[in-house]
């Protein structure tokens, strides 16, 4: 088991599903011994790959093909596969400033119950963090994958509302501060990375920054050998569409990707439980679970507790 499992919290992030997917990938890779690729078109914050890495190595899987249209994340695991010392020098740089805006009576008060006296003394804290988020969004404009964007980007990730990446529909990062937020200690982030390279380069792990389209036509030509692990933006029920990231992946985007699920030989994909994919699963013969879980998408209290249905299905040839 790794200790630091992951590196950024991340919107859609599958931990909470690796019990289900391991013992999936167990039982289905063992029958399918020809399989010897992994690939994911939307790997997001790994949640999903970091905690199968483990079943996919016993089962015989080869080599792990990790796509994410976000240029920023992907440059980070590329940069952390190879050398992340001047990634680390960077962000340390960021933290060591935030520091110094944190006064030692802040440290330990809850935002619930000490609301009244946190405030103010971490509002120049607040400002910091504001006007970092401010300078990523304009870096990520210019170079999404520079080695200042990625700092900044582990920065305000870090000390955002919930750790959660959210951007509004201008592409924008839009998480407001986290008033709780203690200090990050440098050895953590160290022995973070460190973990993370081992992994990415003991497992043979290969990134790509494409659009998932454009990734599955790259690959396709493993078809015969490999599995492939869908999960995208989820569809939302009540808007059709899910909006929480400027790359938007709407119906027809979804549509097109059951299109391309359908040609494929050993594939895995989760989503909301909703009619299209129910029918998709009947007709195209695949089984599928279905998970009731809160909503995390939300920060608004009452719809966090609204149940909402998650499907799980998977097909193998
Ligand atoms: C539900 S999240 C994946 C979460 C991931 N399985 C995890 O456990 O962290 C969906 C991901 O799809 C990515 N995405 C959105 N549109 C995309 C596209 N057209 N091509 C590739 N990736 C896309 C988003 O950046 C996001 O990381």
């Amino acid at each position: 088991m790794l200790k630091y499992a992951k590196l950024f919290d991340w919107i859609g992030g599958k931990k909470w599903l690796s019990t289900q997917l391991n013992q999936l990938l167990k039982d289905n890779l063992k029958k399918n011994k020809k399989i010897k690729y992994y690939l994911e078109p939307f790997a997001g914050g790994l949640g999903s790959a970091i905690f199968s890495l483990k079943t996919l190595k016993e089962q015989g899987i080869e080599t792990i093909y990790l796509n994410d249209i976000n240029s920023t994340i992907i440059s980070i695991y590329k940069t952390i596969k190879l050398d992340y010392s001047d990634l680390i020098e960077e962000y340390w740089k960021l933290e060591l400033e935030y520091q110094k805006y944190v006064p030692e009576e802040a440290m330990g008060l809850k935002k619930t119950k000490d609301k009244e006296i946190l405030k103010p003394l971490l509002e120049p804290a607040r400002d910091y963090y504001m006007a970092r988020r401010a300078e990523f969004n304009e870096c990520k404009k210019n170079d999404p994958a520079s080695l200042k964007t990625m700092a900044l980007f582990l920065f305000v990730s870090k000390h955002c509302f919930n750790g959660v990446y959210r951007e509004n529909s201008k592409g924008g990062y839009n998480s407001p501060f986290n008033w709780e937020q203690g200090i990050v200690k440098k050895e953590d982030i160290i022995d973070r990375f460190k973990e993370h390279h081992e992994v990415f380069n003991d497992f043979n792990i290969v990134f790509e920054n494409l659009n998932a389209f454009e990734f599955i036509e790259k690959y396709f030509y493993l078809n015969e050998e490999a599995l492939f692990y869908f999960d995208p933006p989820y569809l939302n029920e009540n808007i059709g569409e899910n909006k929480y990231n400027e790359d938007h992946f709407g119906l027809p985007q979804q549509k097109t990707l059951l299109n391309i699920i359908s040609r494929l030989r050993n594939s895995i994909f989760s989503n909301h439980y909703l009619d299209i994919f129910k029918s998709f699963c009947e007709s195209e013969k695949f089984d599928f679970i279905t998970i009731d879980r809160s909503n995390k998408m939300s920060s608004n209290n009452d719809t966090r507790k609204k149940a909402v249905s998650e499907i799980l299905a998977w097909r193998f040839k």
